[in-house]
């Protein structure tokens, strides 16, 4: 790795050769531009790192003439990205990374700023999400930034003449970083990749905190429902699930946990929740709340036994978590709509279940996703990491970590704009902890 602080990297110019020429933005409508500046101010209120980021990018250009192909939420977080990317010198092409999620006036008001591209409109489907993805690859991108590794994996498996002029790219998702390890193992990987979700701030400030928070929010919008005194299943203890279930039961629920691994189940544990399998607190939940990177976590067996009016929502980055398919197949009546984002089914022996977000990212669909100043710290990291792969030319195909001083780094300016201060080691102090001979 050539060096650690991106910030005082200079830059050559792009490498990566358009396959096709760059498409022009695809958005729903061009006209919302303005409605959509307001959001982004906003948002740029909160993201006092980005700003700092902003005019250090400004003056040292270390993405001068490279072409940014990103695939991210389009909101007005990203939008503040964005902009700092473009500060930095970046051509940015940016795709939704979920169709729910895309804020169509942002989209709009993004798409009306110089050295941006936008493929992104509310609700398109699954051959349009992809068109998408292909229209920005078409720059002949020399960074990627994706969340959840379907840029990432488009580009290797459909447009493989495209991935000698990539230098590197950075990815958002915890989801989206077990695909690449899986890409990296199996020898697929072409290009060095920063996996940002393993960052130790960001999984603290984000996944914790963030998601902790707006999950809960999303599922209150779609159901207006009362937390206190509920039942609720929290599946998988990660990050995620810990941030839900400790909010939930901030709000007054008795939370069960559910996992597989023994180590975060113990963690549950000592922390006060109940911790049973999937079928043992299905009949006992009222509302489910999955957050495991994982496939059919509510399955056809849960789905049998579930309590009539039990909610379900997800928190995971992909919708496989909650077996839709097979909640469809079960359903003798579906309700579409009987509030916002939450829809009705009826099943064969007269239980109606709540589905939120068909079954995606409730805290995207249902609620704007985490809020600015959490976005502020993540987003902070993968502009760092970007600008790291651009300064460092030879990092090794493979998924990195999130080099140490990029995280100390956004930690100390984040701790700076709340105005707190830490101490730092005295000499003595230093000179003790470097030791092995000084005991008591
Ligand atoms: N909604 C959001 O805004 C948001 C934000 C960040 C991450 N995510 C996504 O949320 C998911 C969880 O993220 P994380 O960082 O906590 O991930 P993580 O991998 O650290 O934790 C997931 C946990 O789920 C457990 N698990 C796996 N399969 C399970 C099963 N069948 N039953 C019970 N537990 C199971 C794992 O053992 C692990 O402890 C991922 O899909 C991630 O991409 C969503």
């Amino acid at each position: 790795m050539a060096r650690t602080s991106p910030i005082t990297t200079a830059t050559d110019g792009g490498a990566g050769g358009p396959a096709r020429p760059p498409a022009a933005s695809d958005i729903a409508d061009p006209g919302l531009a303005l409605a959509g500046q307001p959001g982004i101010a906003w948002a740029g209120r909160s993201m006092p790192v980005l700003g700092m980021l902003k005019s250090a990018f400004a003056e040292q250009q270390p993405f001068a003439g490279l072409k940014v192909a990103a695939c991210l939420h389009v909101t007005a977080e990203t939008a503040v990205l964005v902009q700092t990317l473009t500060a930095g010198g970046a051509q940015v092409y940016l795709a939704a990374s979920n169709p729910l999620s895309t804020q169509d006036d942002i989209a709009a008001a993004l798409a009306a700023e110089p050295g941006v591209t936008v493929q992104a409109r509310s609700g398109v489907d699954r051959a349009r999400y992809y068109e998408h993805i292909h229209r920005v690859l078409d720059c002949g991108p020399d960074l990627v930034m994706d969340d959840g590794c379907d840029l990432v994996n488009t580009l290797h498996e459909e447009r493989p003449e495209l991935l000698r002029g990539v230098r590197g790219g950075c990815e958002a998702t915890s989801s989206g970083a077990a695909r690449l390890r899986r890409m990296a193992a199996a020898g697929s990987l072409r290009f060095p990749v920063v996996a940002a979700d393993a960052s130790a701030t960001r999984r603290m400030i984000d996944h914790e905190y963030g998601t902790g928070q707006s999950v809960l929010d999303g599922i209150l919008r779609a159901t207006n429902t009362l937390i206190a005194g509920k039942t609720v299943v929290v599946a998988g203890f990660g990050p995620c699930g810990s941030g839900v279930a400790e909010r939930a039961r901030g709000l007054g629920a008795q939370v069960i946990v559910t996992e597989v691994d023994p180590v975060r189940a113990l963690g549950a544990f000592m922390q006060g929740f109940r911790v049973l399998p999937m079928a043992a607190a299905a009949p006992l939940g009222e509302l489910f709340i999955t957050a495991t990177g994982s496939v059919a976590v509510v399955g056809r067996a849960e789905l049998a036994v579930l309590r009539d009016g039990a909610i379900l929502a997800n928190a995971g980055h992909f919708d496989v978590e909650i077996d839709v398919p097979v909640l469809d197949e079960l359903a003798r009546q579906v309700n579409p709509g009987v509030r916002p984002h939450a829809d009705e089914y009826v099943l064969a022996d007269g239980r109606r279940l709540i589905l939120l977000a068909e079954g995606r990212v409730v805290n995207l669909v249902a609620a704007e996703g985490n809020p600015p100043a959490v976005m502020d710290t993540s987003f902070a990291i993968q502009a760092l990491a970007l600008a790291w792969l651009a300064a460092a030319g030879s990092a090794a195909t493979a998924v990195h970590e999130v080099p140490a001083e990029i995280d100390a780094q956004v930690a100390s300016m984040t701790l700076a704009s709340l105005g707190t201060r830490i101490d730092t080691l005295t000499a003595a102090q230093q000179r003790y902890l470097e030791s092995w001979r000084q005991g008591s």
